[in-house]
């Protein structure tokens, strides 16, 4: 052989290498979509997967700037901007509950309605307070009514809001029915939401009293219906006609209580899903022991996992932003509750919507009970840890939170 043949072989095994390399990646790749879609095929059998696929929210959520301060006013408000194909992005991965709609409906209706053809909930309604006899509701009713109006006033100010249809099913997806009432609770984790299941369970005939329904049955438990296994028509009949509630909490508060939650206490999920990658990814020289068993993640390092833009695991209900779970400027709430006045806030509700004058508010901390309610006195212990820079950035990660409930930041 010739210089030239030897180089002309040695160039054509060198192309059919690359060929060869090429087709066992997608190979690979596409083993790992078949796994994943077994995974949800199994959802019904294991309990951790079902849990894999009730918490992940959305694995590509960026961390961006806020973009009001930035000038930008357009779309600020929808959620989904940032990650157009974000149907497609939660398919293939967490397939929850709104996916798997998503998947149904496709194709059908569903992505060809426009919002001219539906009765899309456009105006906050006054609330209907023939109910509400005692005269003792009337400073928490004023505060309700000024939360109302800031709200609307944001969007209105701030909310180039679109409708675009696509998203519906993701984004009635963490909301409650409760049919005989006639409410809608968007669940927001860390600000009450367990209690509210409770109570909606009982206002719905499926317990007699809040106070014996435990943690895992409100959380694991197949009985409140969610928004989104309702057919179009079902969802739009309901965000007109029905009560539709929110409740917040601080940001911060709602973070470290989440943190205390999730990684203070064993846990069989939160520490080998996440403790395992946040502790490989922002912990130098980290031990084998904890490399393996995902347990004593550090605020500092749970914090730099939340700001990091190329997050090794996906973000979690528990620590989203209220903005991306509820939408609160497309969905138009008529009540925003907040955790501060929690007690006050929902016992006002309860009588608005004509809930049993018995039934109230059970104000029970049902998981590590023995620990400290995160209060302001608390988040400040915590937030020792980091330095201005990153409190400014979580600040700025949960932006919209804090302006849309006005919450002030004193912890800054
Ligand atoms: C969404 O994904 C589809 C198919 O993967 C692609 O054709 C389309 O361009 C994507 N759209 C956007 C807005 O990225
Ligand atoms: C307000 O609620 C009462 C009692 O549920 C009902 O009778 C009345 O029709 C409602 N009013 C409006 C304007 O919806
Ligand atoms: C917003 O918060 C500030 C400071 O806590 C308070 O003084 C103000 O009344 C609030 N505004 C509304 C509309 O609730
Ligand atoms: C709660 O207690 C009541 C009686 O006090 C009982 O009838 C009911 O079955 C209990 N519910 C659960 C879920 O244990
Ligand atoms: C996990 O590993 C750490 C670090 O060695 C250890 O201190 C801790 O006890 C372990 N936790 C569990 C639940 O095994
Ligand atoms: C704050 O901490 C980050 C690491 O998380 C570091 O990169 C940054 O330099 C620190 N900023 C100040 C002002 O110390």
């Amino acid at each position: 052989m010739n210089p030239r043949q030897v180089f002309l072989s040695l160039l054509i095994f060198g192309v059919a290498g690359l060929l060869l390399f090429m087709y066992l990646q997608v190979w690979i790749e596409e083993q790992h979509t078949g796994r994943m879609e077994k995974k949800r095929e199994q959802k019904a059998s294991s309990v951790t997967a079902e849990k894999i696929q009730e918490h992940i929210t959305n694995q590509n959520s960026k961390f961006h700037m806020p973009e009001v301060l930035m000038g930008k006013k357009e779309n600020l408000l929808d959620p989904e901007r940032p990650t157009r194909n974000l149907t497609k992005i939660s398919v293939s991965q967490a397939g929850d509950q709104a996916c798997k709609a998503v998947e149904k409906h496709r194709g059908t209706q569903m992505l060809s309605v426009k919002s001219s053809e539906t009765n899309w909930p456009l105006d906050i309604r006054p609330l209907n307070k023939s109910l509400v006899k005692d005269s003792k509701w009337k400073n928490t009713d004023e505060t309700q009514e000024k939360r109302r109006s800031f709200l609307q006033e944001f969007c209105r100010k701030y909310g180039a809001v679109s409708h675009r249809q696509s998203h519906l099913f993701h984004m009635v997806s963490r909301i409650y029915v409760e049919d005989k009432h006639k409410i809608l609770y968007c669940e927001v984790p860390k600000a009450g939401c367990s209690n509210w299941k409770r109570i909606l369970m009982v206002l719905n005939g499926l317990a007699s009293s809040a106070y014996n329904i435990s943690h895992d049955a409100v959380h694991y438990g197949k009985h409140l219906k969610k928004l989104d296994s309702f057919d179009l028509r079902g969802i739009y009949t309901r965000l007109n006609t029905y009560t539709k509630a929110v409740f917040v909490r601080d940001p911060m508060e709602r973070l470290v209580s989440a943190f205390r939650d999730k990684f203070e206490h064993p846990n069989s999920y939160y520490h080998p899903v996440f403790g395992k990658a946040i502790i490989k990814k922002y912990r130098p020289n980290a031990c084998e022991e904890a490399l393996n068993n995902g347990s004593g993640v550090k605020f500092k390092e749970f914090i730099h996992y939340l700001l990091d833009s190329h997050r090794p695991v996906g973000m979690d209900i528990h620590w989203e932003k209220v903005s991306k779970l509820c939408y609160p400027c497309l969905i138009n709430y008529d009540f925003v509750g907040k955790f501060e006045t929690l007690e006050e806030d929902a016992n006002y509700f309860l009588q608005m919507i004509g809930a049993p004058k018995e039934l109230k508010f059970p104000n029970f901390k049902d998981r590590h009970s023995s620990d400290k309610r995160t209060n302001a006195q608390v988040v400040r212990q915590y937030l020792k840890d980091l330095n201005r820079t990153e409190r400014q950035l979580i600040y700025d990660f949960y932006y919209l939170d804090y302006l849309m409930f006005n919450y002030t930041t004193p912890f800054l």
